[in-house]
């Protein structure tokens, strides 16, 4: 079976999934956290290299105060209870977003968890305070202060995803079939999944499912078969 190099994840629904338990939704957000730890162990296992996850929009930051300090405790206790784990597990954590928009102690544990992790070849990337605009800007004008072209390649080298394998599939849950704002760029030829799940109910199952139609699917690019000539 064929297999995405880099699989990126908008994981959409929980606040969503705790409203339908009359829950809070932080509730839904520690179930879609829980959720995305397992999986990541599930994604790493099926010998995917690259791993994106979509935890904190620019856009997000603009939630009530008491949502944004709940998820920020549960970005405090990812870094310091999950990620060690990645590292030992052969997976280097970067954190890609701008880390200026978050309070300090959380970017500190951020930029310490890469440390921890570094070295391995297989890639967790975590987008937190991440809008793919603002990259996109961003990226161009780092090409463009240190005197190269700005080229199609320079750019994506200079993005946030810089280095990684090409995002190959990128999968939303939560119903809702658009990308808001996430890896405009690198979207550009990736296979979109769109589930009805809520995040905290999507199963290794439903990714295992998600990769057999990855496989599926005609990667053009484009372009047309060689074995379909055009006849004139
Ligand atoms: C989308 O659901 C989810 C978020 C905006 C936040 C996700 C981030 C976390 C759970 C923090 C920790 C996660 C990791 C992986 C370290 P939503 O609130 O937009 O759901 P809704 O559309 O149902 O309201």
């Amino acid at each position: 079976m064929t297999l995405p190099e880099h699989v990126a994840i908008i994981m959409d629904g929980n606040g969503r999934w705790a409203q339908k338990r009359m829950l809070p939704r932080l509730a839904g957000h520690r179930a879609g956290m829980k959720r995305m730890i397992a999986l990541a162990d599930h994604i790493f296992s099926c010998d995917i290299r690259c791993l994106t996850i979509f935890a904190l929009s620019t856009e997000n930051l603009g939630r009530p105060r008491e949502e944004l300090e709940g998820l920020f405790d549960l970005f405090r206790e990812y870094f310091t209870e999950y990620a060690a784990k990645l590292g030992k597990g052969g997976v280097s954590l970067r954190v890609i977003g701008d880390l200026s928009l978050v309070p300090e102690d959380v970017a500190r544990l951020a930029k310490e968890s890469e440390r921890e992790t570094a070295g391995h070849d297989r890639f967790l990337l975590l987008a937190i305070g991440y809008g793919g605009r603002r990259d996109i800007v961003r990226a161009a004008n780092a090409v463009v202060a240190s005197g190269c072209a700005l080229t199609e390649d320079s750019l994506a080298s200079a993005l946030s995803t810089g280095g990684m394998p090409a995002l190959d599939l990128l999968i939303r849950t939560g119903k809702e079939q658009r990308l808001s704002n996430f890896l405009l760029f690198e979207a550009a030829y990736a296979e979109l999944v769109f589930s009805e799940k809520l995040f905290p109910d999507f199963t290794d199952k439903d990714f295992d499912r998600a990769l057999r139609g990855y496989a599926g699917r005609d990667r053009r690019f484009g372009k047309i078969h060689s074995d379909q000539p055009c006849k004139r």
